[in-house]
């Protein structure tokens, strides 16, 4: 056989350009396998539920940040293999540095060099007695230590899988197939000696590249670490979890000695107190966290034939949607402006609730009023511009009465948009 050593492709004749990935010039006979296709097939494992260990009771390493071990249901499982995604310098290295204080663990750092890691440390202001750090990046020795120390350890750190490397040349190191063929590896390495292993991946800002988005299904738990570099705020949350729920969110503040937990469920500064013209508090929930964040619109007269729409934080054709809503409902002639929308403190959000905020803070923009700040907005809109309940509403109404918002804008006393100007 001729194996693709960009992809893995394998073909029974030599070919010049890869049908699968379109590298060219990248076929190289596999080495023979004989000894494989003649040993004895051996019968499968059976056995009842009864005898299997059910999740509950799995052994679990808390890595001593709550926000952190909840995501995970409780903490690391024994033998887990946890993938840890995000764009380079969101904070990754530096939330593992926090999460491993208490816990045996090796530390794979292809990324930094020893002496970096130990200024980090200091800086963080944590305690690495249990930690050992290597920065040899090959696959096949780390392997070899892994199970020389197995009794001494109970996590192993790849910081990153774009930086490990490998002796046998077969693939080409960094590519898809590649990196599949050494999770492979780890995977094995973590189940055979239950010993839990956490990859850091790093992701492009289109959410994709070679790595995790092709991983997420080998592994038992995706973890993505977001954030916008220009904010402090940065969310943690769950999107496969074979030992919990995908439910929670983590949220922390990197701060110039490291991540800190956020618990307060309002995520604007409240520092300045003033209402500002084109901002609304709206509340919603993710997983099961109610959040209050705050909404941004500008509107400009366009220059342009087609307006410009730039939106941060949101989904963009969720706003396409709500401005047709506007325009149609409350005859505001959106095409003559250029309309910018963000959420304030870099947070990104798919929630539906905040529709309603959306449409109040650019109905305040448009009217050049602004809306009182003891006043939330909550509720999806739908197209006919009907305000509808949202997901969790009892817990978000229970926790706005609690953190004293005046008014509170949401289906019941706005059941559609129409009404929304003389309310605000
Ligand atoms: P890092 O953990 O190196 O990111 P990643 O591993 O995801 O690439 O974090 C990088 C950024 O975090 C860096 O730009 C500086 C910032 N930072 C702080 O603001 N405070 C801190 O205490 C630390 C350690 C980093
Ligand atoms: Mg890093």
């Amino acid at each position: 056989m001729f194996i693709c050593k960009n992809c893995g492709y394998k073909s029974v004749s030599w070919i010049g350009k890869c049908p699968e990935c379109g590298e060219w010039n990248s076929f190289e006979k596999e080495a023979d396998n004989k000894k494989s296709s003649k040993s004895k097939t051996k019968n499968i494992k059976i056995t009842k539920l009864s005898q299997i260990d059910a999740a509950q009771n799995l052994k679990r390493i808390q890595t001593g940040i709550n926000q952190v071990d909840k995501l995970l249901g409780g903490g690391i499982v024994q033998g887990e293999i946890i993938l840890l995604s995000g764009e380079p310098g969101v904070g990754k290295s530096t939330l593992l540095l926090q999460a491993v204080q208490n816990i045996d663990t090796l530390y794979i750092s292809g990324e930094e060099s020893l002496t970096q890691i130990k200024n980090r440390a200091n800086r963080l202001k944590v305690n690495l007695n249990n930690v050992l750090f290597s920065e040899d990046t090959t696959i096949e020795s780390i392997i070899e230590s892994v199970i020389d120390i197995k009794n001494k350890i109970e996590l192993l750190v790849i910081d990153s899988i774009q930086t490990l490397k490998s002796e046998k040349e077969m693939i080409k190191p960094g590519s898809i197939g590649f990196i599949k063929a050494v999770v492979n590896e780890l995977i094995k390495l973590g189940k055979e000696n239950n010993i839990a292993v956490l990859i850091i991946g790093h992701i492009t800002k289109e959410g994709n590249i070679a790595g995790p988005k092709t991983l997420e299904h080998m592994v038992d738990t995706v973890l993505s670490f977001e954030g916008d570099k220009s904010s402090e705020i940065r969310t943690l949350r769950a999107k496969k979890n074979r030992y919990g729920s995908t439910q929670n969110i983590a949220i922390f503040k990197m701060e110039s000695d490291g991540l800190k937990e956020v618990t307060s469920s309002i995520l604007f500064s409240q520092e300045n107190k003033k209402p500002v013209i084109g901002n609304a508090i709206v509340g919603l929930v993710e997983g099961k966290r109610p959040l209050f964040i705050e909404v941004q619109s500008l509107m400009v007269p366009t220059y342009l034939s087609i307006p410009r729409r730039v939106v941060k934080g949101l989904d963009y054709n969720k706003v396409q949607i709500l401005l047709a809503v506007i325009r149609k409902q409350l005859r505001i002639p959106l095409d003559k402006f250029d309309i910018y929308i963000n959420i304030v403190g870099g947070i990104k959000t798919k929630s539906t609730a905040i529709d309603l905020g959306i449409i109040a803070s650019l109905i305040s923009i448009y009217k050049n009023k602004s809306i009182d700040n003891s006043t939330v907005f909550i509720g999806e809109v739908d197209l006919l511009g009907n305000v509808r309940k949202v997901n969790l509403e009892k817990l978000l109404l229970e926790e706005s009465k609690k953190l004293k918002f005046k008014k509170i804008i949401y289906h019941k006393n706005c059941p559609e948009i129409k009404k929304l100007p003389s309310l605000i």
